[in-house]
């Protein structure tokens, strides 16, 4: 199944804490009254409350993880960033801010949520760096690498892949033909509750099959160095995977 996207076929996915630990949550609210003081309920957490008021599912990122996307962004000084699956637009509003000279490109099959994301990043103030392409992924991102092919479109500096996850190793694919060397390519939610290191789950589930698929041919690949990291948080235990190009 080649399509970008992240309401109608999932199952109800569990994002809050596991087996009722309140210290996750506790944690990051600890860590953003802190550390996203200047940013924290500004527009950018608007943006999370509208995409759920407008029947958007509840698995955008967590502001802690956000926030730090966006700093992996600017450390790479990334100008040209690139996201398949932008839900509601909060990621990419993140991704917006990690300079004044960034552009994001991101990719939604799902008509309603690219709306609700363009409404969100204008009142964020934001739409003007970020470009909204909806349509199929596989499809949009075929126009991307023709474009970059042509020299009509510069390769990009960082690549966040957060959609359909049964096509994990199709986007991983076109974002190493449409990105620079030295480009990062993180990959959302390749943990999912643990499931990821079972065989038996990935038979039960196309999604972790998709990502194990992903990460074993990582694996292979000379171009890339990778590693993928465990998280938990607001959010349920996830993870992701950081890919570097050599
Ligand atoms: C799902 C997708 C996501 O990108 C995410 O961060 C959490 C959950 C899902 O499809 O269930
Ligand atoms: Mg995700």
């Amino acid at each position: 199944m080649a399509q970008t996207t992240r309401s109608s076929t999932h199952d109800a996915y569990d994002a809050r804490p596991r087996d009722n630990d309140p210290r996750p949550a506790a944690v990051d609210d600890y860590f953003k009254a802190h550390l996203h003081a200047a940013s924290y309920n500004d527009s950018l957490e608007v943006i999370r409350n509208n995409s759920l008021v407008a029947g958007l599912p509840d698995i955008a990122c967590s502001p802690s993880q956000a926030k730090l996307l966006m700093l992996q962004a600017r450390m790479c000084n990334a100008k040209r960033i690139l996201e398949v699956g932008t839900l509601g637009g909060y990621s990419a509003a993140w991704f917006a801010t990690t300079s004044p000279e960034t552009k994001v490109t991101t990719i939604e099959l799902d008509s309603h949520f690219a709306e609700v994301a363009r409404q969100n990043l204008e009142k964020a103030g934001l739409i003007d760096r970020v470009e909204i392409l909806q349509g199929l992924a596989v499809d949009v991102l075929r126009g991307i690498e023709e474009q970059v092919q042509r020299g009509d479109r510069e390769k990009f500096d960082f690549v966040f892949i957060d959609a359909n996850k049964q096509d994990n190793l199709v986007y991983f694919k076109a974002a190493m033909g449409i990105t620079r060397e030295r480009a990062v390519i993180v990959v959302d939610n390749v943990v999912r509750n643990g499931k990821v290191s079972s065989a038996e789950e990935a038979e039960k589930d196309d999604r972790i099959k998709g990502t194990r698929e992903l990460v074993e041919a990582i694996g292979k690949l000379d171009a890339v160095d990778a590693t993928a990291i465990q998280t938990v948080g607001e959010k349920n235990y996830d993870g992701f995977l950081v890919a570097m190009r050599k």
